[in-house]
């Protein structure tokens, strides 16, 4: 059952949607062992059938984020370096004012393409509390590439006062928390615009089309040439939402490309077995058939 429900999130259904799909899969596979019929065949019927019809369940209050060409879509998807580095600019330079980014250590940066005394120079310039020392005193020190990346608060309570009651979520996972995704915070960076006739915006609120209710607590935090790209890409609001986003998908999930792989070569396997099997199996067969 582990089985089936790892295979049925490479079709990207989110937890929700993948736990109660396990549970009506052990329920229908138990009344085809019932029956008598093959729980296998259930199970995969249940799979495909489902992995079509929940994700048209998610809830639809607020506009489906614009889907956007991804490089990292699909089951061959790789994430592009060049713009995963753009990307980290832009958390860095913009977004790690008020968001943190629990999960990841300077460390990690390797996996866009940071070389290792680049990642020892940008941890340098961060200070992180250690300790105790020997008096029990905590101190402060150089942050390691083994530190996580500090966040711009000490607790949720000193970011909510900053940010007027709200609290900016860590970014590490939200990719994965929001339906959507990539496209999800895509959209949330483009998504500033007039609000329509009638509709008034409470203070200390912006009004922005794909945040649920119409009313998000983060001032627009982009504009044209809010960080100037190494590589001399021109940096509009649409090119870093893109490159923030996809660096966001990595935060996510550095390993992605890794389970790709596998992924492939778990089908090419299982083909190349099938192949085999079948070709024993007209051997057997073979005088009997006749
Ligand atoms: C000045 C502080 C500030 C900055 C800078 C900032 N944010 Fe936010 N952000 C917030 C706050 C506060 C919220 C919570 C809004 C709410 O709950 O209404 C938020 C919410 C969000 C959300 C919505 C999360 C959700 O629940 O779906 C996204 C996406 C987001 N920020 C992305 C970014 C990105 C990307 C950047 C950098 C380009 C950025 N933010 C920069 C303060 C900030």
């Amino acid at each position: 059952m582990l089985y089936v429900s790892q295979l049925c999130k490479f079709k990207k259904l989110d937890r929700h949607a993948t736990l109660t799909m396990t549970l009506i899969i052990a329920k229908s596979s138990l009344q085809g062992a019932l029956l008598r019929g093959n729980p296998f065949i259930l199970i995969a019927l249940s799979c495909l059938t489902f992995s079509f019809v929940l994700p048209g369940y998610a809830e639809n209050t607020v506009p489906h984020p614009p889907k956007q060409n991804w490089s990292f879509n699909g089951p061959f998807g790789t994430f592009k370096r060049d713009e995963l580095q753009r990307g980290f600019q832009v958390y860095k330079e913009v977004c790690s004012a008020c968001h943190s980014l629990k999960h990841i250590r300077f460390r990690d940066l390797k996996g866009i393409g940071f070389k290792e005394v680049e990642i020892k120079a940008l941890a340098a310039e961060y200070e992180v509390t250690d300790g105790p020392n020997a008096d029990g005193q905590m101190f402060q020190r150089k942050a390691l590439p083994s530190d996580v990346i500090p966040g711009p608060f000490p607790n949720d309570n000193a970011a909510r006062a900053a940010n007027n009651g709200a609290l900016p979520p860590d970014q590490s996972l939200l990719v994965k928390a929001r339906e959507g995704g990539a496209d999800h915070i895509h959209a949330i960076m483009m998504g500033y615009v007039e609000p329509p006739e009638g509709v008034k915006v409470d203070p200390g609120r912006h009004y922005n089309e794909y945040f649920p209710g119409g009313q998000i607590s983060m001032a627009k935090p982009l504009t044209d040439g809010q960080v100037t790209y190494a590589d001399g890409t021109n940096a509009t609001v649409e090119q870093m939402s893109h490159d923030v986003a996809a660096f966001l998908a990595w935060t996510a999930e550095p390993e992605m490309e890794a389970r790709k792989q596998m992924g492939v070569k778990v089908l090419a396997y299982l083909l190349f077995m099938t192949v085999m099997f079948y070709l024993t199996m007209r051997r057997i067969w073979r005088d009997v058939k006749k």
